[in-house]
Formats: C-alpha cells, sequence, structure tokens
C-alpha cells in the first residue's frame, strides 16, 4: 500500500520471515477422557491460569464449549493449528543511533527477534558491546541508514539528536523515503516538536518515543514507550517497538511522548532522592537493611527507584551501589531530564520545589565530577561522604525559594 506521500507501507516493505509464532503445546492439559463428562469443563472461556471455567459438568454450555474446544485444545493439537492461522512476523532493516547503556541492549533485542540491525555510535566500547549482541556495527550513519525501513536514535540530549538526523551527513540526508524515524532519547518538548516538523518536512514520519525502565527493563524487553506522533505510524511500527517494550502508551501528538517522559522521571528523580533519604536514615537508626527494604516495598515507603535502585550494597541485584555506580542511569542524564521538568514547569506556570531540590543535588555530583556515574550515587551525599556544607545551605536556599514562588 502507497500512502498519500508515496510512502510505502512498512510491512509490505519489510522482509517477511517465515517464522511461526504461537507455537506453544497445550496438550499439558488434555484431560483424562474418563473424567472429562464428570470433572470440571476445560473451554475456551478456562482462566489461563487455572484452565478452567465455571461450567459444572452437565452445564448446557458444557457441550458446546467442550466440542468446540476438544478439537482445539482437548486433543493437544498446537494452538496455532487449530484456532487461526499462522501469525508471519515481518523482519525489518533497522538503523539504529546511540549504543550506550541504553542502546546497546535495545538493539540487541531487536537482533534476538530477528532483525536486521544496523548501528552506529562514536564510542569504541558501545559499539563493541552492541557487536557482542549481534548488531552490525557500521562507521556512519549513511551507511546506518541505508536502506533501513526504521531508524531509532537513542541519544544523550537534543542538540545531539538534531545534529545526527538534520546535520549534513545525517539521518535526513541518507535514510530510505518513507522510513519511519524513531527517537528514544529524552529531550526537551519543544524540541520534538521541531524534530517532527523538520522530519516530516523532509519526507519522512516520526515518532517521539522516549522510554521508561532503565537498563535492565532494555535488556529484559519490559520498557514502558511513551509515544507522541501519529498513531497510525505508532501501529505500523509496533511489532518492532513490542520487542523491546512491556507496556506502549500513545500518549498524544507530537512531543506528548516527551512530556510524559520528563514528567516521569521528575517522579523518578524525587523518589530517588527520597529512597536515598530513607537508606541513610535506616541505616542510622539501626534498622538491618534488607528488613527495611522488605517491608518498605510492600509499605506506602514504595517506589520504582526502592524496588531497583536501593542505594545500599548487596540488597537488589539490579541497583549500581553494587557496582560502584558504574553503568545504569548517569547522573548528567537525571540532571538534564530534571532541568527539562523545571522549564516545563516554567512554561506552565507550575512550582516544582522538590525537583529543583534534586536538580541542585545532581548539580552538586555533577561538580565533583561523577556526571557520568549512576544518579544514586546521591546517597554519598546524604551520607556525608561527599557533602559540603555551603553547598548544603545552597540547596536549602532553593528550596524556600521554590516553595515560595
Ligand atoms: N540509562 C537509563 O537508565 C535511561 C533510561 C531511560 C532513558 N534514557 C535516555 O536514553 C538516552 C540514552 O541514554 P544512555 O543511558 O544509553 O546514555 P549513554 O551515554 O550510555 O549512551 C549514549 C550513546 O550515544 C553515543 N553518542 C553520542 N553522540 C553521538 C553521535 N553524534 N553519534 C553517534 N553516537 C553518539 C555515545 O557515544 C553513547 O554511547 C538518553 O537520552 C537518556 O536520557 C536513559
Amino acid at each position: 500500500m502507497v500512502d498519500a506521500q508515496g510512502h510505502a507501507g512498512l510491512h509490505e516493505r519489510a522482509r517477511t520471515s517465515h517464522l511461526e509464532q504461537d507455537e506453544e503445546v497445550v496438550g499439558a492439559h488434555r484431560p483424562d477422557p474418563s473424567r472429562a463428562r464428570s470433572g470440571p469443563c476445560i473451554c475456551a472461556q478456562a482462566s489461563r491460569l487455572s484452565r478452567h471455567c465455571a461450567h459444572p459438568a452437565g452445564h448446557p454450555r458444557w457441550a458446546v464449549e467442550c466440542s468446540a474446544s476438544r478439537d482445539a485444545r482437548h486433543t493437544g493439537r498446537r494452538r496455532s493449528q487449530a484456532r487461526t492461522p499462522r501469525r508471519k512476523q515481518h523482519l525489518m532493516r533497522i538503523g539504529w543511533i546511540g549504543l550506550g547503556n541504553m542502546g546497546a541492549p535495545m538493539s540487541g533485542r531487536l537482533v534476538a527477534a530477528g532483525h536486521e540491525v544496523h548501528g552506529y555510535d562514536l564510542a569504541e566500547a558501545a559499539r563493541e558491546a552492541a557487536a557482542a549482541q549481534g548488531v552490525t556495527i557500521e562507521d556512519t550513519v549513511a551507511a546506518t541508514v541505508a536502506g533501513a525501513d526504521v531508524v531509532v536514535t537513542m541519544l544523550p540530549n537534543h542538540g545531539i539528536v538534531t545534529a545526527v538526523l538534520d546535520g549534513p551527513d545525517g539521518v535526513l540526508a541518507h535514510a530510505e523515503p518513507g522510513a519511519v524515524v524513531i527517537d528514544s532519547s529524552t529531550i526537551d518538548i519543544d524540541a520534538a516538536r521541531s524534530l517532527h516538523a523538520s522530519v516530516s518536512a523532509a519526507g519522512f514520519r516520526f515518532l517521539d518515543a522516549p522510554v521508561s525502565g532503565g537498563i535492565s527493563g532494555a535488556a529484559a524487553g519490559t520498557l514502558t514507550f511513551m509515544v507522541g506522533g501519529d498513531e497510525a505510524v505508532l501501529e505500523e511500527v509496533r511489532p518492532v517497538i513490542e520487542v523491546m517494550a512491556g507496556r506502549i502508551f500513545h500518549t498524544g501528538g507530537p512531543g506528548n511522548g516527551q512530556a510524559a517522559k520528563l514528567t516521569n522521571n521528575m517522579m523518578l528523580g524525587i523518589t530517588l532522592a527520597a529512597t536515598a533519604e530513607g537508606a541513610v536514615l535506616a541505616e542510622r537508626l539501626g534498622l538491618d537493611a534488607r528488613t527495611f527494604w522488605d517491608l518498605a516495598q510492600v509499605s506506602s515507603g514504595d517506589s520504582w527507584a526502592l524496588r531497583t535502585w536501593y542505594p545500599v550494597a548487596g540488597v537488589v541485584d539490579t541497583a549500581a551501589v553494587n557496582r560502584d555506580f558504574t553503568g545504569g542511569f548517569a547522573t548528567a542524564l537525571l540532571r538534564k531530564d530534571l532541568e527539562l521538568a523545571l522549564a516545563a514547569g516554567r512554561s506552565t506556570d507550575t512550582a516544582l520545589p522538590f525537583a529543583a531540590a534534586v536538580r541542585d543535588r545532581m548539580d552538586q555530583l555533577v561538580e565533583l565530577g561523577l556526571a557520568d556515574r549512576d544518579c544514586s550515587v546521591l546517597v554519598k551525599l546524604v551520607d556525608g561522604e561527599l557533602s559540603s556544607p555551603a553547598r548544603d545551605e545552597a540547596v536549602a536556599a532553593t528550596l524556600s525559594q521554590e516553595t515560595s514562588a
């Protein structure tokens, strides 16, 4: 199908694989024929977990449901044979730019799903990490996007995203007409809206699709995607995004993915600070760290930051404190997100004093040379290892100013 702009549908451009999905054998629940008429009904209304519905033996629907489902389930045939025709998975060529902490595992999941992924990054370490995941590493943006159905950028900030897309050797100069460009970086809302305009003007489709879930979510394919832009374009690339996602939300028009992401990350910054302060206080009150973490995550102190990033070594595997705060979500990146959220607060007349206080903490960490460390290194300011009284006073002053704003 070719649309008004002459864009061929991605599914037609994509190479179709003969991989078949939904091949789960359901014969494990094959009933014993002697029990079938007296036992509980196992039919299409059965719950996925119990595989039993509420129909008692002899219920009028028992025969209907069970005879209908007998072929499909009770004989133990493959579900795909018995129900709908086998789904074919459309494999695409994907150009991926930015293979860092997030980009390498995300692109690696696309490779594992059978897509052809070509990747580009300035840093050798990032290139090596992605190559280890099966990504074909290219030397230029042009080679990365040549022939790509979908181009994804996963880069540090909007200046870099704009240069990589719009620059003379950038994506727009070399991508295939009709390709869908997805920016999954976290950038500011207005910049995302400008990119929607410039990418469309160049003849491509664009989605702002930032993610939440951290590097553990990237590796597990459980990221939350917040997508701004045309819903029809999202539907075209949904099969690609699904490989990396736990949940996908269409949050509205251009820039609304970033609006959702920045609001979410502002809340993350504040809950991280609360978690760091709670962790230090709990320890100083003589509580066992593991016991406190166990109880807090089933109590009102729970948060994603607590469950995933608890900053006491040996409590949560996914926490960066276990690896001296290397990798993870860099202090510089959380600082950027808070700055962008504060800008959004100013443009909407919203006072955000707690976000401002955490941004100041991030500034302090950057000044201390910890920009590349995971942002949960904030705990070292709370426990005093890195604190300076003068700076604490400045943070307190900001908090009181923002509160009265
Ligand atoms: N790390 C997280 O937990 C996390 C979670 C959600 C969203 N994000 C967002 O995702 C984006 C990427 O985060 P990350 O943690 O992977 O960052 P990262 O710094 O680990 O990776 C960014 C990569 O981009 C590369 N790069 C920079 N300029 C480039 C250019 N001109 N051309 C090609 N490559 C270039 C860098 O070399 C680096 O490898 C950021 O916008 C961040 O805010 C990060």
